[in-house]
């Protein structure tokens, strides 16, 4: 009953002028998507319109990768769910690993976008996941525990429904290193657990987990696999035409 997303973070790549280059390839790839898949790309802000603009007549979606909790005013530099949701947008990613390393955002800022994402009707992926030394000392249960539980405090089940979490241990982003299928399905089924016990059973049975860090065709399929893998957030392959459009495929193929 579930979908796979498969969605492309750029992240700090593609200015207007390679992102319509990108798009371009993706399109003629990929202008029509299975129907039991959603795929979704999230440029810079500076290239959401251009995505927008070519991506008008396909099935593919746009979402951005940050947000702020504030609807506007005096914060230089940022950009409000208000103005992404004018220009197109559907999801926005919140909360990744680099936002809380590099930019100091913590649970309680993470929670505060979500909300305000919500507001908006923007989907908000919301990423959690562990370092390699809080994964060896066992920690990383705990860990992703807390930060889900703190993202989605005040969030009411029925809001919840809207959110997508993305599983992204940090030894894996960006390393080509990649979690084992078995390590990505043992930690998204106890992610399940834990949305369960906030909110129900069946809530947690229909919110969409994703996987993120290195995945590429090359193992998108075992990971894809997985019963609770319900899609990719995908960085350094999501900024190839090709790469992304057989992971689009391969996610075609499994559903
Ligand atoms: P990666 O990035 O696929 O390049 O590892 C994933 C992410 O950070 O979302």
């Amino acid at each position: 009953m579930r979908r796979l997303l498969i969605a492309g973070n750029w992240k700090m790549n593609c200015g207007p002028y390679d992102a319509a280059e990108l798009l371009e390839g993706l399109k003629t790839k990929k202008a029509e998507v299975d129907e039991h898949v959603d795929v979704l790309v999230c440029p810079p802000f500076v290239s959401i319109g251009m995505a927008v603009k070519y991506l008008y007549d396909t099935d593919i979606q746009v979402g951005a990768q940050n947000l702020h909790f504030e609807e506007n005013g005096a914060f230089t530099g940022e950009i409000s769910g208000s103005m992404l949701a004018e220009s197109g947008c559907n999801y926005v990613i919140v909360g990744h690993s680099e936002r809380r390393q590099y930019f100091g955002e913590t649970d309680e800022s993470v929670n505060k976008r979500t909300q305000i994402a919500l507001e908006h009707k923007l989907a908000p992926i919301i990423c959690v996941g562990e370092s390699l030394e809080e994964r060896q000392k066992d920690e990383h249960f705990e860990l992703v525990k807390d930060q889900i539980t703190a993202a989605l405090k005040g969030i009411s089940e029925t809001n919840a429904l809207d959110v997508v979490i993305a599983y992204e241990p940090i030894w894996a982003i960006g390393t080509g290193e990649t979690a084992t299928p078995e390590q990505a399905q043992v930690m998204h089924e106890y992610i399940r657990t834990v949305i369960s016990d906030i909110y129900s059973n069946e809530t947690a049975e229909q919110i969409n987990i994703l996987y993120g860090g290195s995945m590429k065709p090359a193992n998108a399929h075992e990971l894809l696999s997985q019963p609770d893998v319900d899609g990719g957030l995908i960085g350094g392959a999501s900024l190839d035409a090709d790469s992304f459009s057989e992971i689009i495929t391969i996610a075609e193929e499994l559903s």
